[in-house]
């Protein structure tokens, strides 16, 4: 056990040595805009450790700042395809960042992990402080915060650079999920975190109560801070409720999205005998999917109207959870409900989520203070959603009544399939009281997902970085 911590210290004590060395060359500084530029003088170095293309927030601040005639350097790894508007944008640069090692399953995680920390070190100080020229602003993505707080927090002292640190979750609590909270790495990048995260000038969170939180013990951070909400893509909108065209748009989505095993259903889905229900999931275990497939037997026991379940999205417990679906379906236990799997296309996704009765999610917060994106797109869709309640900041996102349902057990998720989906369907049959609710959340969902980013972001980062007053 010693040996374990020790040999990654001396590996660490070894790149800190040669970090030290590198930075005796001390790179250019930051001498502030060219005179009379206004907004353009502005320049951003946008960092995230991760892929640019899979980092929707990181591309939004960027173009934001491109917008207002800033100027961008956008740093990350190139995996995916970045969002079309920043490969063509005149303001926004991209700076790759050599994808990450990938570690060999014969090496241990807590071996390899100084190995890889060490190669990110190497780029991210080269590029910062040598490749790049000095930026006014370094807005940084956290997590993953090792090693980037403290390269950006050192690189912005060495170059006159101010530091803002965009706070979307903690590294340590999504680390003590998937490693076990005891693991010895969990209680450093604690430390590290808290420390480092004291070294922004300005800091940005995803909700209120995370920036409540990071005021108090152990983060403690003293600068000025700013929820900055998330808002749907400009990809999600509701389809237009003008009846001559709502049902023929509605019908050239489904015939598109919706698998031909399952191409029977879609003329019941669009008279509403037959009620879509979507959730999307990374298939991960902070996701308990179990919720939702008790609920929708205990549903499917006491209602006659027909569901049909789509799910999207890719991940490791996929083929689990498939068997558990085949059995169920096997055993009678799912009666009138059919569920299928997917992986759409990004449009088509963001279609299938206008076109559905209601949205399901089940995130479960690792830090209690974070909110699920896809919930927001939801919204952007006008798709009212029954959503995971069982954590801090839920209510600055789903208002219960207003744009959708919280649960917490599969009883309670049972109760409001019953109650919104489950009554008289049909097109103009006499409305039952779920469907009037349906309707008022969808309204509600409609009114959420109509304030977007822009609007958020000029009356928040716009004012810090001074390009909006
Ligand atoms: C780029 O910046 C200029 C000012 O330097 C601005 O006029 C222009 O609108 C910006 N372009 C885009 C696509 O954001």
């Amino acid at each position: 056990m010693a040996a374990m911590v020790i040999y990654p210290l001396i590996l660490c004590a070894f790149g800190l040595a040669v970090l030290i060395a590198y930075l005796v060359l001390i790179p250019s500084k930051y001498k502030g805009p060219p005179a009379g530029s206004g907004g353009s003088g502005v320049s951003v170095h946008v960092l995230v450790l991760g892929d640019i293309g899979r980092s929707p927030r990181m591309t939004y601040h960027a173009l934001s700042i491109a917008k207002h005639g800033g100027k961008v350097n956008l740093i990350g790894y190139l995996e995916t395809a970045p969002h079309p508007d920043v490969l063509s944008g005149p303001n926004i640069t991209i700076a790759p960042l050599p994808t990450p090692p990938r570690r060999p399953s014969s090496i241990p995680f807590i071996l390899f992990a100084p190995f890889k920390v060490l190669s990110q070190v190497y780029h991210l100080t080269h590029l910062l402080a040598y490749a790049l020229p000095p930026a006014q602003w370094i807005l940084v993505q956290n997590p993953p915060s090792i090693p980037t707080l403290a390269i950006a927090s050192l690189i912005c002292r060495l170059r006159g650079s101010k530091l803002m640190i965009d706070w979307h979750n903690y590294g340590w609590t999504i680390l003590a999920g998937t490693r076990g909270a005891n693991h010895p790495l969990v209680s450093i990048s604690k430390l590290y975190e808290c420390y480092f995260g004291r070294h922004g000038a300005s800091h940005l969170t995803v909700t209120h109560a995370m920036a409540r939180q990071l005021r108090q013990p152990p983060y403690s951070i003293a600068q000025p801070m700013l929820a900055v909400h998330d808002r749907p893509a400009a990809i999600f909108q509701p389809i237009s409720p003008v009846a001559s065209t709502s049902t023929s748009t509605r019908h050239a989505i489904l015939n598109r999205v919706i698998a031909p095993e399952n191409a029977d259903l879609i003329p019941r889905i669009l008279d509403h005998s037959v009620r879509l229900v979507v959730s999307s999931t990374s298939w991960t275990p902070d996701e308990d999917f179990s919720i939702l497939l008790d609920a929708l037997t205990q549903y499917a026991t006491s209602s006659s109207v027909p569901f049909l379940v789509i799910i999207t999205g890719k991940g490791p417990q996929k083929a689990h959870y498939l068997a558990r679906i085949a059995s169920l379906t096997k055993a009678g236990r799912l009666p009138n409900v059919r569920i299928a799997t997917a992986f759409l296309p990004f449009p088509d996704y963001a279609a299938l989520l206008a076109c559905a009765d209601l949205g399901i999610c089940l995130h479960m917060s690792s830090s209690g203070v974070d909110l699920p994106m896809k919930v927001v797109d939801m919204f952007g869709a006008g798709l009212p959603v029954a959503a995971y309640s069982g954590y801090e900041s839920f209510g600055e996102l789903v208002r219960e009544g207003e744009n959708g349902c919280g649960f917490e057990t599969a009883e309670e998720l049972a109760g409001i399939l019953g109650r919104l989906l489950g009554g008289e369907g049909g097109s103009g049959s006499g409305s039952g009281s779920g469907r009037a609710e349906l309707e008022v959340l969808r309204r509600g969902a409609v009114r959420e997902g109509s304030r977007r980013w822009d609007e958020e972001w000029d009356r928040t980062v716009g004012r810090v970085m001074g390009f909006t007053s």
